[in-house]
């Protein structure tokens, strides 16, 4: 599809991949609109790239997406891609203490619920375009889940679940479903971690080339070799998620 000209919504674009894939579609000529919760983050990224357009919006409350959808809607008509990134992550077992029930339902919520309902709020708008697309981040986790991550992989899982129905069911319509896999990335999300991590800014690159060439489903750099594996051995897929991250 198209990289250029496009009017573009991406959820979570106030930082890290979200912001980049922001940043990447603003040097190809697109108008790009993110949303965040925090303002001051959202001024900050408005400050580094004044063309970029900037919405207060918690992805969890739908009065808030309500109002982000009218809004949007309203002032750009040409809206034509939705990118459903916005997302959170915590490590834990789910024995230990910090499994509480508000951190499950907020992961939930944010990864997977919240996507699920944007992407059938916009999308009677998206169909009224010519060309669109919807873009969901998902993970490598949602295909080989990560020890620590049971209620994070499970969100991906689900994503990757809804991305692959939600292409069937508009296989003849113009919108087009894409999925990003990145690995671990280099953002405020992994600040804890160690070990070789992957800039936001090369995985933004992945997605509008696999954009260009029509690949709905993107896997970035290690990714992709984890997906191989795994149709060969799970279990050997298992162990390198687990060293990777
Ligand atoms: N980093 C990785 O290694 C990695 C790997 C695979 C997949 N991913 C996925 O990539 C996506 C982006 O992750 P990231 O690493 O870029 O995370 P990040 O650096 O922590 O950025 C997350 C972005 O989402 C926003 N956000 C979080 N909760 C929100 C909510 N309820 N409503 C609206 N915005 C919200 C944040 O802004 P506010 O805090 O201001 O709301 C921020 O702009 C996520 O879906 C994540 O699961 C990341």
């Amino acid at each position: 599809m198209k990289t250029q000209g496009n009017t573009i919504f991406i959820t979570g674009g106030s930082a890290g991949i979200g912001l980049s894939i922001a940043k990447a579609f603003l040097h190809l000529q697109n108008t790009v609109i993110v949303c965040g919760r925090d303002e001051q983050k959202l001024a900050q990224a408005q400050k580094t790239y004044p063309d970029l357009h900037t919405l207060r919006c918690d992805v969890t409350s739908n009065d808030d997406c309500n109002y982000a959808f009218q809004k949007i809607t309203s002032e750009h008509e040409g809206l034509n891609i939705l990118v459903n990134n916005a997302g959170i992550q915590f490590n834990y077992n789910l024995y230990e203490a910090n499994a509480a029930p508000e951190r499950i339902q907020q992961e939930i919520d944010t990864n997977f619920s919240s996507l699920a309902k944007l992407t059938s709020l916009f999308l009677p708008a998206l169909m009224k375009q010519p060309e669109a697309a919807v873009v969901n981040v998902s993970s490598a986790t949602g295909i080989v889940p990560k020890r620590n991550a049971a209620v994070y992989s499970a969100t991906k899982a689900a994503v990757h679940s809804f991305s692959s129905v939600l292409r069937r069911q508009l296989a003849n319509s113009t919108v087009r479903v894409f999925e990003l896999f990145p690995p671990v990335v280099d953002t405020a999300m992994t600040r804890d971690r160690a070990g070789n991590k992957l800039s936001p800014d090369f995985v933004a690159g992945q997605l509008i080339r696999g954009m260009q060439q029509d690949t709905y489903e993107i896997p970035v750099g290690r990714a992709r070799l984890l997906f191989l594996i795994n149709r060969i051995s799970p279990a050997l897929a298992a162990q390198m998620i687990q060293r990777q991250s």
